[in-house]
């Protein structure tokens, strides 16, 4: 099963702590369901036989069951206490984060602040590379969790939080936002890509480039389209006059699998129907219909394919 399936150090601590905590329940659970299903087999009330005698308290039985679940839960406490520090340890508060994760309504914003990469939705990660991470909101609480990378941490307007991210298998792992935060939560998805080094590189030299702005075709007529409508107050695609950054940044988006946040695959037609509207894929979201002409949407959507 997926998320028992650990990329990193972390998500491999939670895990063991995880099974330990379900074996014990389990035996628990087992044992209990055998007593009481024994017990009224056996003491059950039979034709003719009295009131059985009647017992106030036995100290050393009692004895047991309040000393044994107390050294249980001592011991899983200290146990996930020690889990805990090793899952998050303290991060100097001098180091600057490596990549810095911003939660949106309803989709996430992942930042390189050292790379000068700004990207949405799906976090590249280079293989066996640690991190500084931090996480915050720019508007409601939401909650950054992928289960096989590590710790869930709640992204919180105005309070920054901070984690190591570290992956070690390459290949590409899910998440959600986990923290309730409005219509669209459950389409606020991550999609994790972890890559070799050499391959992470290459895709940071090219995310961090200029893009070429097509102007002629479709494509061109898009371009030209997305500067002049409304598309250009809230989103950003760097060598264009659009400068918005209230939705996500849109340079080299067609270099995404997806688009809206995990909501539907990032194909020509799939955009022509987010252009056209966007609730038809995800319901609530904030991006607006504008009411375009079907040449008015595959031009923009020619454009945001050339994105690459
Ligand atoms: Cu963001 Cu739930």
């Amino acid at each position: 099963m997926l998320p028992f399936q650990p990329i990193s150090g972390a998500a491999s601590d939670i895990r063991s702590l995880f099974t330990v905590v379900l074996i014990i329940g389990a035996i628990i659970l087992l044992l209990v369901t055998v007593l009481v299903v024994y017990s009224s087999i056996r003491f059950r009330a039979r034709k003719d036989e009295p009131e059985p005698r009647q017992i106030f308290g036995v100290r050393r039985l009692e004895l047991f069951w309040t000393v044994s679940p107390a050294v249980l839960l001592g011991g899983i406490l200290i146990y996930t206490i020690f889990t805990m520090y090793r899952v998050a340890p303290n991060i100097p508060v001098n180091e600057a984060p490596d990549l810095m994760i911003v939660g949106h309504q309803w989709w996430w914003e992942f930042r390189y602040p050292k790379l000068g990469v700004v990207t949405a939705n799906e976090l590249h990660l280079p293989k066996g590379q640690k991190f500084v991470t931090e996480v915050t909101s720019a508007d409601v609480i939401h909650s950054f969790w992928v289960p096989q990378l590590g710790q869930k941490l709640d992204a919180t307007p105005g309070r920054p939080a901070y984690m190591y991210i570290q992956a070690d298998q390459v290949g590409t792992y899910l998440g959600s936002c986990v923290e309730y935060c409005g219509t669209a939560h459950a389409w606020m998805r991550i999609r994790v890509i972890v890559e070799e080094p050499q391959n992470f590189d290459a895709w940071v030299k090219q995310q961090a480039a200029i893009p070429t702005i097509p102007t002629t075709g479709a494509a061109g007529a898009g371009a030209k389209l997305f500067t002049e409508l409304t598309c250009a107050q809230c989103h950003t695609i760097a060598g264009t006059t659009a400068k918005g950054t209230v939705g996500p940044n849109l340079t080299y988006v067609s270099t995404r699998e997806t688009i809206a946040a995990g909501a539907a695959e990032n194909t020509q037609a799939n955009l022509e129907i987010w252009i056209d509207n966007p609730q038809v894929i995800k319901p609530g979201v904030h991006m607006p219909s504008l009411g375009l002409s079907a040449n008015q949407i595959s031009d923009l959507a020619a454009f945001l394919e050339a994105l690459k």
